[in-house]
């Protein structure tokens, strides 16, 4: 069965690129829906970044951008990433714009030990949380209230040695199933296992110094899917939720968050162009 066919249709794609008419004003919180008119404890967004931007649109998307940030944009080497990241950030900060109807560029973060940023906040503010992913093709950020939460999105075009990537980062019951799979299924599940993983070190903020091989995901299952830790992580597999997407073809979404199953995800498509008129 392809993986598509086992994610869990309760929450369907939509398009949201309905943006305000008029000139582009960087500060502006209208582009995106908060989670209470979404009636949903997790938001997920995403956008296609392997678009035709000009430089000026592209000074517009910057211009929510802290200074650091677009420092970090002119480093990058290939126009493709730095489109990318450009069109990352901004999504991020619409965003959150429209969960706590303030400006984009307001917003400071601070970035904790393993690298994972978290938004500098006022005490007794309802803590906003969040997680960004970007790969060629695809950017997506996750928010929530409270809660741990990480996202991942890869292209499963994506080249990579799959063996011993696998044997480094998947549990032995995981590369059994995966190895039971047909050889053109394979791929996919390689890149169903590699995002959720991502996604739970994420939420947890340790990126790769977690150990990878003691989370155990049953990705033949469907949403959202079982997971299982084994020494030396001491976490609660019933906390967690984890739920899959394919954004387009030929990509793959998995988010995590510390939370109970019947909270509600939506997976909400937009495009640069509308965060650009935003
Ligand atoms: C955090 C990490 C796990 C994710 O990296 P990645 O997959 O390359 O990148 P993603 O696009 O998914 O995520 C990057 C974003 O996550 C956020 N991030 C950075 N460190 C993080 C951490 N420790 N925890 C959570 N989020 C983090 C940042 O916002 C970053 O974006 P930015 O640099 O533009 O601000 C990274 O530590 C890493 O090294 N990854 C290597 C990938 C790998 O080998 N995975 C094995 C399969 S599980």
């Amino acid at each position: 069965m392809p993986v598509e066919d086992l994610l869990a249709p309760a929450w369907q794609d939509r398009q949201w690129s309905q943006a305000p008419s008029g000139p582009a004003r960087p500060g502006s919180t209208m582009t995106l829906p908060a989670l209470h008119s979404l009636a949903c404890e997790v938001a997920v967004f995403f956008a296609r970044s392997e678009v035709t931007l000009s430089s000026a649109q592209q000074a517009v998307l910057a211009a929510v951008l802290s200074r650091d940030e677009r420092a970090r944009a002119e480093r990058f080497r290939f126009d493709e990433d730095r489109r990318t990241y450009v069109i990352a950030h901004a999504l991020l900060r619409r965003a959150l714009a429209a969960q706590a109807s303030v400006p984009a560029d307001s917003f400071v973060f601070r970035v904790g030990e393993h690298g994972r940023p978290e938004l500098e906040q006022p005490q007794g503010a309802r803590r906003l949380r969040f997680n960004l992913s970007h790969t060629r093709g695809c950017v997506v950020v996750a928010v929530t209230y409270h809660a741990d939460i990480g996202v991942d999105v890869e292209s499963v075009e994506r080249r990579v040695e799959h063996e011993p990537v696998g044997r480094r980062v998947f549990s032995d019951a995981e590369l059994h199933e995966l190895q039971a799979l047909p050889a053109q299924q394979q791929r996919a599940r390689f890149f169903d296992l590699w995002t959720l993983k991502e996604a739970y070190i994420k939420a947890i903020g340790q990126g790769l110094s977690a150990p990878l091989r003691a989370i155990t995901f049953t990705a033949a299952a469907p949403d959202p899917v079982p997971v299982r830790f084994d020494p030396p992580i001491t976490d609660d597999a019933a906390a967690w939720t984890l739920r899959r997407h394919v954004p387009f073809a030929g990509y793959r979404i998995a988010v995590a968050w510390r939370g109970d199953h019947a909270q509600r995800v939506r997976f909400i498509e937009t495009t640069a162009e509308a965060l650009l008129t935003a």
